[in-house]
C-alpha cells in the first residue's frame, strides 16, 4: 500500500530512491515519482502514472540531487495519474512530500483551513503538504508546522509522512502513524523506507520509528522526539537478509522463484525450530502462554487466513486445543464471544496487515497474549504482539504470496507438535514433525521439478475460460479455498474454491459446458464424496483435472501428490495449484508479479 524512501547526503539520490522504489514496487504500482535537490539552487519533481520503470523513463540525466523522497502508490483517494502521484507540493512551491496511508478527516481539513488553496490533486495527502505550507507562512519553522498538521490529523488515520522543505534542502522530516517506516544508516548518508529491503544495496542497520515520533535526517545525524518534544536514543537493529534474496536472478518472475523455493524453505525451519533430539525448539514462555490459554484464536487476511484454517486443523488435531479462525477485517467491528482465557495467533507475511493491527491493538487494550507469526523481524506486528516466531521464508517480493503460505503452515506445525506435546497428548508425540516436513520438502521438490506438465494444462484448461472452480472437501476445502484466491488475483479468471458438497446446494447452476473445475483429494475420508461431486458437475459439462494424493489416486487422474503426512497434505496440494496460477496468467498475456488493483502490504483498513 505505497512505498516511500527517502536519502539524505549522497550525490546518486536519484539512483538511490530508484533502486529503493523497485524494491519497494510491489506495495503498490500504478504511480510514482521522485522530488531530489541538488543544494545548489536546482530542484527536481517527476511524476508518471504506470511503474517504477516508466517513472525511470522520464528522469533525463540532468536531474540530479543529493537529498531527495520518492513513492510508489497504490491509490486510495484519487485514481493512478501523473497529477494523483507523489510527491505532493505545496502552492507555494516550497513543500514536498510523500505519504503512505489515509488520513481520515482530509475533507474537514481542506474546508477548514485550505479553502483559498487551489489543489493540483484528489488525494487525500496534498490537504496536508497545503497545511504545512499555510502554517509556515504565518511565521512557523518548518518542524513547527509539520508538529501542527500532525496535530490536527485525525486518530483513526494513518500516515508514514517524508517531507522536503527546499529552503532547508538537506533535511528530511519524518513522522509516522500506523504506516510501517524505518530510518537506515549508510556509509556517509542516511536513508528513510518503508521496509529495509529497499536499502539492502546501502545498508542493513536500522532504526524503527514509533508511532507520534517525528523525526530530523540530515546526512549525519537522526534526531528522534517523541510527541512532547522529547529526544529519544534508540538502538540501531542489524537486518542480516543479503541483497540478492531481493533479486530475480535467473527466474523470469519472482512468483516463480517463490514457487521454487518452498522446499528449502522447510529445510530453513526444521534447521531453526527442530533440535538434533527432534524436539521442537519454541521459546518455553510462548509454549507456557499457550498452555494456559482455553481456545486459540487465529486472526489474519487473505492467504495468511487460508494458512489459518488449516492452523485450526493441526491444533485441534495434534494438540486438541479448540481453535476458531477470523478474517482480521471481520473480527476488528465483530468479534465472536471470547473464551475465559484466548490466546490469539496473528499471521502475517509482512506483519504491517492494517487490519490485523487493529485487531492486536484490541487485543492488547485487554491484556490477552498473543503471538505474531511473520516473515518480518522487527515489523509492527511483530512489535507489538507479546510473542514473535519468524518463517524465514527470505522476502517475498511477488504479490501473490506462496511460500509465506506453506511457511506459516510449517510454523503452524512446529508450534502444534511443542503444545500438544507439553499438554500431554500422544497424538503430538507420535506426530515427528522434522521428518513429516522433510517428506514435504521432498515431495515439494519433485512438483516444482515437474512444473512443465503443469504449464500444459494451464494452456489446456486456463488459458480462455471465463471462470473455473475447485472443489475439495475437510482439509482439500481449506486448500481450494486458497488455490481459488491464487488463480483469480493473478489470471483475473473468476474462480471460487469450494466445499464439494455444497455444490448442488445452488453453485453448481454456474457450471456449463467446459467450464474448468479441478478437484484436490488428499483427505481420505472424503475422498470417494468429492470423486462423486466431481462426476456431478462432469454429467453437467464441466472438464475436471484431478490433483489427488498417490495412495487415493485413481486411473487418470492428471497431478499425482506424493504422500505425506495427512496434516500436511496443503504443503504440497497447493504447489500445482500456485503453479497452474502462474501459467495462466502469462499464457493470458499478464504481469503475474504485479496483477492490478493489488497491493502486496495492506496498510490500509
Ligand atoms: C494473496 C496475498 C494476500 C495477503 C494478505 C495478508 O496472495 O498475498 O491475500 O495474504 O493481504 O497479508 P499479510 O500476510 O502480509 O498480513
Amino acid at each position: 500500500m505505497c512505498g516511500i524512501v527517502g536519502v539524505t547526503g549522497n550525490q546518486n539520490a536519484v539512483q538511490i530512491l530508484l533502486t529503493g522504489l523497485k524494491r519497494l514496487e510491489y506495495r503498490g504500482y500504478d504511480s510514482a515519482g521522485i522530488y531530489v535537490n541538488a543544494q545548489d539552487g536546482k530542484e527536481y519533481l517527476v511524476k508518471e502514472k504506470g511503474q517504477i520503470s516508466d517513472l525511470e523513463a522520464e528522469i533525463t540525466p540532468e536531474v540530479h540531487g543529493s537529498t531527495g523522497i520518492g513513492h510508489t502508490r497504490w491509490a486510495t483517494h484519487g485514481e493512478p495519474s501523473k497529477a494523483n502521484a507523489h510527491p505532493h507540493v505545496s502552492a507555494d512551491g516550497r513543500y514536498y512530500l510523500v505519504h503512505n496511508g489515509v488520513i481520515s478527516n482530509f475533507a474537514q481539513l481542506k474546508a477548514e483551513y485550505l479553502s483559498d488553496v487551489e489543489f493540483k490533486s484528489e488525494t487525500d495527502t496534498e490537504v496536508v503538504v497545503q497545511l504545512v505550507a499555510k502554517f509556515a507562512q504565518t511565521g512557523l519553522t518548518t518542524k513547527a508546522a509539520f508538529k501542527k498538521t500532525l496535530n490536527l490529523i485525525d486518530e483513526s488515520s494513518s500516515y508514514s509522512f517524508l517531507l522536503m522543505d527546499n529552503q532547508k534542502p538537506d533535511t528530511l522530516y519524518v513522522a509516522k502513524n500506523k504506516s510501517p517506516l524505518l530510518l537506515g544508516i549508510a556509509d556517509g548518508f542516511n536513508v528513510v523506507c518503508s521496509d529495509a529491503v529497499a536499502m539492502l544495496n546501502y545498508t542493513h542497520d536500522f532504526i524503527e520509528l514509533l508511532d507520534g515520533e517525528i523525526v530530523i535526517v540530515k546526512p549525519d545525524s537522526i534526531a528522534i522526539e517523541d510527541a512532547t518534544g522529547n529526544k529519544i536514543e534508540r538502538q540501531s537493529f542489524h537486518v542480516a537478509t543479503d541483497a540478492s534474496a531481493a533479486e530475480k536472478g535467473a527466474y523470469p518472475y519472482y512468483m516463480l522463484k517463490e514457487i521454487d523455493e518452498q522446499p528449502a524453505v522447510m529445510r530453513k525451519l526444521i534447521e531453526h525450530y527442530v533440535a538434533h533430539d527432534g524436539s521442537v525448539k519454541i521459546d518455553t514462555q510462548i509454549l507456557q502462554s499457550l498452555q494456559q490459554a482455553d481456545r486459540i484464536y487465529i486472526v489474519a487476511a487473505g492467504t495468511s487466513y487460508h494458512a489459518g484454517l488449516v492452523g485450526k486443523e493441526l491444533f485441534e488435531k495434534i494438540a486438541q486445543i479448540p481453535t476458531e479462525v477470523h478474517l482480521a477485517s471481520e473480527f476488528g467491528y465483530n468479534p465472536p464471544l471470547l473464551s475465559k482465557k484466548p490466546f490469539f495467533i496473528l499471521l502475517s507475511q509482512s506483519g504491517e496487515t492494517a487490519d490485523s493491527r487493529q485487531v492486536l491493538t484490541q487485543i492488547n487494550a485487554h491484556h490477552y497474549p498473543s503471538l505474531t507469526i511473520t516473515n518480518v523481524e522487527n515489523s509492527t506486528l511483530s512489535r507489538e504482539a507479546t510473542y514473535t516466531l519468524l518463517l524465514y521464508a527470505g522476502p517475498e517480493i511477488a504479490v501473490a504470496s506462496t511460500k509465506a503460505y506453506t511457511a506459516q503452515i510449517a510454523v503452524e506445525a512446529l508450534v502444534a507438535k511443542a503444545l500438544g506435546e507439553l499438554r500431554g497428548f500422544t497424538t503430538a508425540r507420535n506426530f515427528a514433525v522434522a521428518k513429516e516436513l522433510t517428506t514435504v520438502a521432498n515431495g515439494m521438490q519433485a512438483l516444482v521439478d515437474g512444473k512443465k506438465k503443469i504449464e500444459k494444462i494451464a494452456a489446456e484448461i486456463l488459458k480462455t475460460t471465463r471462470n473455473a472452480f475447485y472443489i475439495g472437501r475437510a482439509i482439500d476445502y481449506d486448500i481450494v479455498q486458497e488455490a481459488a484466491l491464487k488463480l483469480k488475483e493473478v489470471s483475473y479468471i473468476q474462480t471460487e474454491g469450494f466445499a464439494s458438497g455444497e455444490l448442488k446446494h445452488g453453485t453448481i447452476a454456474l457450471i456449463e459446458e467446459g467450464t474448468p473445475v479441478v478437484a484436490v483429494i488428499t483427505d481420505a475420508n472424503t475422498a470417494k464424496h468429492t470423486r462423486s461431486n466431481a462426476q456431478e458437475v462432469i454429467a453437467r459439462g464441466a472438464r475436471v483435472i484431478y490433483i489427488a494424493s498417490h495412495s487415493l489416486a485413481a486411473v487418470g487422474d492428471q497431478i499425482i501428490l506424493p504422500d505425506v503426512h495427512p496434516l500436511l497434505t496443503p504443503l504440497v496440494a497447493i504447489v500445482p495449484c500456485q503453479l497452474l496460477a502462474y501459467y495462466a496468467s502469462l499464457q493470458r498475456g499478464y504481469d503475474v508479479d504485479k496483477p492490478r488493483n493489488l497491493a502486496k502490504s495492506v496498510t490500509v483498513e
